[in-house]
């Protein structure tokens, strides 16, 4: 049992003087490669990590939900006949997964429980998807549904976008429902088909934060999407997930600069996700190692979504012996980069880029050795 499993489960009986009916977790995220690809109907390979969102809750009579979160403590009440959108607050991820289930049909059940968190909050580890599956979790665990995982995700990102206002792709809701412990997941976001990959034997993943956050984070990603969408419009096609590099190569002059290198990202990335999907099948680490790099410098200079903080980062740790490769991940702009190394290298990597990012930015960086973890699970207590 994790330690925050064993938090929330002792909060719980403190509270409610009872052992909780169900204890459910849901997990942050590192994207290892496919980035800004998941809102173009393309490939991603994210892993879920070690660090998650977890409830420990038993069911109410009425139809209300109460929750206590040990990180802020306080507890947030709302009833579900009554989902009224308020101000920023944690309680609206709650509140939006609640109203997104309902409005697909779901009939729900009120529920009282104490939450904990140690995803680091706004760093691009997607605490945001973990809080809004481990609430699908809690709510399907009480009216006792199966975990449709695609589905879920989907009223996650909805809850995302149409309730708390952020505009974001499927990628960070689906592996966060769907992760296996051991592996990466390939995931095709257009048909949410799912492809689990082991890392390379004898490899670790490791998150480096650059400690460094953006604003106007939100309008910078709407106007990549607005790009996206024009140069998927000049092909033709729904989406650039449909425009080969054959055809890109071919017709690539009508474009603009600007949105010739936007639809480059999008479309050498996700040849570069199934180049990585195979380069994890054959335990190759050193060619995974490669396309990470690559996708930093697509990121970089294609897309324009790294920053300065980013791009020490993955320079300092493309640097470090046992480093196979490193590139920014998430949204960009800001938060973390992500690393494959040589395991027995892990710890020295992690001191010496602690070291050398400090000596270059004067920033104190936080460093992750990440497992990839199981997505969402309800562990029935009682
Ligand atoms: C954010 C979004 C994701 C995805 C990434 C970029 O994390 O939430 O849906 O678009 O950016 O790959």
């Amino acid at each position: 049992m994790s330690d925050l499993s064993v938090r929330v489960t002792q909060a719980f009986q403190e509270r409610f003087a009872a052992p909780p009916t169900f204890v459910v977790q849901a997990p942050g995220r590192v994207n290892l490669i496919g980035e800004h690809t998941d809102y173009n109907d393309g490939f991603v390979l994210p892993m879920a990590i070690n660090r998650a969102v977890w409830i420990a809750l038993q069911p109410r009579a009425d139809r209300e939900v109460h929750i206590h979160s040990l990180d802020f403590a306080e507890t947030a009440v709302f009833a579900l006949d009554q989902l009224l959108k308020e101000t920023d607050h944690w309680i609206e991820y709650v509140k939006g997964v609640a109203w997104a289930l309902q409005a697909d049909g779901f009939q729900l059940q009120g529920w009282e429980g104490v939450m904990a968190a140690n995803i680091p909050q706004g760093a691009g580890l997607s605490s945001s998807a973990a809080l809004e599956m481990a609430t699908a979790r809690a709510f399907t665990a009480v009216t006792g549904q199966l975990w449709d995982a695609p589905r879920m995700a989907l009223l996650g990102q909805k809850a995302e976008n149409a309730w708390v206002g952020v505009n974001c792709g499927i990628m960070d809701q689906m592996i966060s429902a769907a992760g296996q412990a051991g592996h990466a997941l390939l995931i095709d976001c257009r048909t949410l088909n799912t492809k689990p990959a082991p890392l390379p034997p004898g490899t670790a993943v490791i998150v480096l934060d650059t400690n460094t956050r953006r604003g106007l984070v939100d309008s910078a990603y709407n106007e990549r999407r607005a790009q996206c969408e024009e140069a998927a419009k000049f092909f033709g096609v729904p989406s650039l997930r449909d425009v080969s590099i054959t055809d890109f190569l071919a017709s690539e002059d009508g474009l603009t600069p600007l949105i010739h290198r936007r639809a480059r990202h999008v479309i050498t990335e996700n040849i570069r996700v199934l180049n990585a999907i195979s380069a994890m099948q054959n335990g190759d680490p050193h060619l995974l190692g490669t396309l990470m790099n690559e996708s930093h410098v697509s990121l970089r200079d294609d897309f324009a979504v790294s920053s300065h903080e980013l791009n020490v980062m993955a320079e300092l740790a493309q640097a470090q012996p046992g480093c196979y490769g490193a590139r920014m991940t998430g949204g960009g702009f800001g938060g973390c980069a992500v690393a494959l190394v040589a395991a027995e290298t892990a710890v020295t990597f992690a001191q010496a880029m602690t070291q050398a990012y400090q000596q270059a930015t004067d920033l104190t960086p936080v460093v992750y050795l990440c497992q990839p973890s199981a997505g969402a699970s309800v562990i029935s207590t009682l």
